[in-house]
């Protein structure tokens, strides 16, 4: 492990130099990866894996979307692709990379197929942490782990393939067999992730809850529709208002952020710029902070997992998701960000 210095605390991490591809190969030769689920983490996961010579079978019910992206990326029925049942009949190491909710409607059939000395993987706390609600209650008599990518599933792959990787945090749960974390550490860095940092189910489960509803995703919509809402009612235009909120900051600012930090970004603004966000930025921190208070009382206490549960395992929740996303998309604002995006010149071929 290398001891890496995060602002003044020492934490210890894990790249692909503590433990190499070759080690991790060598920790995972006679096990059968199971992937359980082929949506978004799964195939990430899947492909990375299978890339880098890692025995993986896919569990997946036949016959819909996600069952025929895995025929399509190469994976073979009643060879490299089972039934969910089959597939955690046949795999050592277990991945439960269904949705949390189809995590859920799912373990009846799955914890009769763990056999002794199995493990069983997540890449979220979910099940684990809130099992009153899930009723995932894994057997003794195997290791529970976790890795869990700081990222979309879709990143997962496209930067393995860029040669680049997605951080992700990792946990041991139960270990049964005395191997979970060497497994724990192969599977890190078999599915291609950019460092491994240590955790436990509960944090992760909480700081993840916590981050898409806040920063990374509902925060971050609701701040951008408030700005928006704002320009538009003092007469701005939908393009000026667009690329004062968004456009500007996906193709400029938020980059600079990634390359070298936030004030390397706020160094190459104007000073005017520089004076006003200096200001404002603690004025909306301090805005915020009761809001995100609220927010993590309401993961703790399981209201948020309750919430998920109920929406999720509902049957037609894919149509109800699909009419969100809908009302979303056809909101002024991001029509004008359709448009903003197809005046890109790379999108008109200059
Ligand atoms: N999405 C991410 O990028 C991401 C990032 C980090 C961690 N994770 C974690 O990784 C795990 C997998 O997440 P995911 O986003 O990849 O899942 P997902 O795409 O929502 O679903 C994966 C599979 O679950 C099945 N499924 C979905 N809802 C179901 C239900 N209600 N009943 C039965 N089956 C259902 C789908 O199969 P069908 O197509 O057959 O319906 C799909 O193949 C979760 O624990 C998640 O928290 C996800």
């Amino acid at each position: 492990m290398a001891k890496i210095n995060f602002g003044g605390v020492w934490e210890e991490v894990i790249t692909s130099e503590e433990f190499p591809l070759a080690k991790a190969q060598d920790v995972l030769r006679n096990e059968t990866v199971a992937v359980l689920g082929y949506g978004v983490q799964g195939p990430g996961q899947a492909l990375n894996m299978r890339d880098n010579g890692i025995r993986v079978i896919v569990g997946q019910r036949e016959g819909g979307p996600s069952w025929q992206r895995a025929v399509e990326d190469g994976f073979i029925l009643g060879e490299t692709l089972f039934s969910p049942e089959e597939a955690a009949r046949r795999g050592t190491i277990i991945q439960h990379l269904r949705s949390d909710a189809g995590q859920k409607t799912l373990w009846p059939v799955i914890k009769p197929c763990l056999m002794e000395g199995n493990a069983l993987y997540f890449s979220h706390g979910f099940s684990i942490i809130y099992k009153d609600l899930t009723g995932v209650i894994p057997p003794e008599n195997i290791d529970v782990i976790l890795v869990a990518p700081k990222g979309s599933g879709r990143t997962v792959r496209s930067n393995f393939l860029a040669g680049s990787g997605i951080n992700a945090s990792y946990a041991v749960f139960q270990d049964y067999t005395g191997r979970a974390t060497e497994r724990t550490l192969a599977l890190g860095i078999a599915i291609g992730s950019g460092y491994l940092f240590s955790t436990t189910f509960k944090n992760e489960v909480y700081s993840d809850l916590t981050g898409e509803r806040g920063v990374l995703m509902g925060c971050l919509a609701g701040v951008m529709e408030a700005q928006y809402n704002l320009l538009r009612k003092n007469g701005h235009t939908p393009s000026e208002a667009f690329n004062e909120t968004v456009e500007e900051l996906t193709q400029s600012l938020i980059r600079l952020v990634a390359e070298n930090g936030m004030d390397w970004m706020y160094a190459n603004c104007s000073t005017t710029a520089q004076r006003g966000a200096l200001d404002w930025k603690n004025r909306f921190r301090d805005a915020v902070a009761p809001v995100f208070d609220t927010l993590y009382e309401s993961v703790v206490s399981g209201r948020e997992v309750q919430i998920v549960l109920e929406a999720n395992s509902a049957s037609d929740y894919r149509q109800r998701l699909e009419r969100e996303l809908e009302a979303m998309r056809n909101m002024e604002m991001w029509q004008a960000g359709a448009a903003v995006r197809s005046l890109r010149p790379e999108k008109r071929g200059k």
